[in-house]
């Protein structure tokens, strides 16, 4: 394991998420970001589209296990501040089947949900999907007013970004 001193600070890192989260002293992080890749949705819908590519080159990156997902959150727990946050983004299904549950409320409270809007179809039986979600999870000390003095953010973000120069990572 990498000890804290292994990573310079406040430059983007490479490397695995819980090797450097456990390498972090407790309580030393007001705010955490955290949009896990995991592809639960794409493994159980075969969309007719799955084949082609980027969907296929995204099905060949590594995806983080459900545990693995829950151990990086309870060591975004430890390392956060009391009543500091923590960013999830989730998708539709995962949010639906309630996977946020799996961390007690003792641990990292959802207190807020943002949806985001891409403004981009993509895939679905039912609807289709147009954006993700972001769960807003608090330590605690449960507090509001303390903690939050933004009072303009919207919990609708409408976000379309031009593809035309990305690559998939
Ligand atoms: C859903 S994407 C996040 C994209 C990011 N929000 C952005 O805008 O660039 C998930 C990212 O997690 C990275 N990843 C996958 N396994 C990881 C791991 N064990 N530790 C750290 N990062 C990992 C992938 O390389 C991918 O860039």
């Amino acid at each position: 394991m990498l000890d804290r001193n292994s990573y310079a600070l406040n430059i983007a890192q490479q490397g695995d998420a819980l090797e450097l989260l456990r390498s972090l002293p407790d309580g030393c992080v007001a705010l955490g970001f955290f949009d896990p890749q995991f592809r639960e949705l794409l493994e159980r819908q075969q969309y007719g589209n799955e084949g082609v590519s980027r969907q296929s080159e995204r099905a060949r990156l590594p995806a983080m296990t459900p545990g693995y997902i829950d151990a990086v959150i309870h060591e975004f727990a430890r390392v956060l501040k009391p009543s500091g946050y923590l960013m999830r983004w989730t998708d539709k299904f995962c949010l639906c089947e309630g996977r946020h549950l799996s961390i007690p409320p003792e641990v990292l409270k959802v207190v807020d949900l943002i949806a985001t809007d891409n403004e981009r179809i993509g895939m679905g039986y039912r609807t289709r999907c147009r954006g993700d979600f972001l769960l807003v999870l608090q330590k605690p000390p449960i507090k509001a007013k303390a903690t939050w003095t933004d009072h303009g953010i919207p919990d609708r973000w409408v976000e379309k970004v031009d593809r035309a120069d990305q690559t998939v990572d």
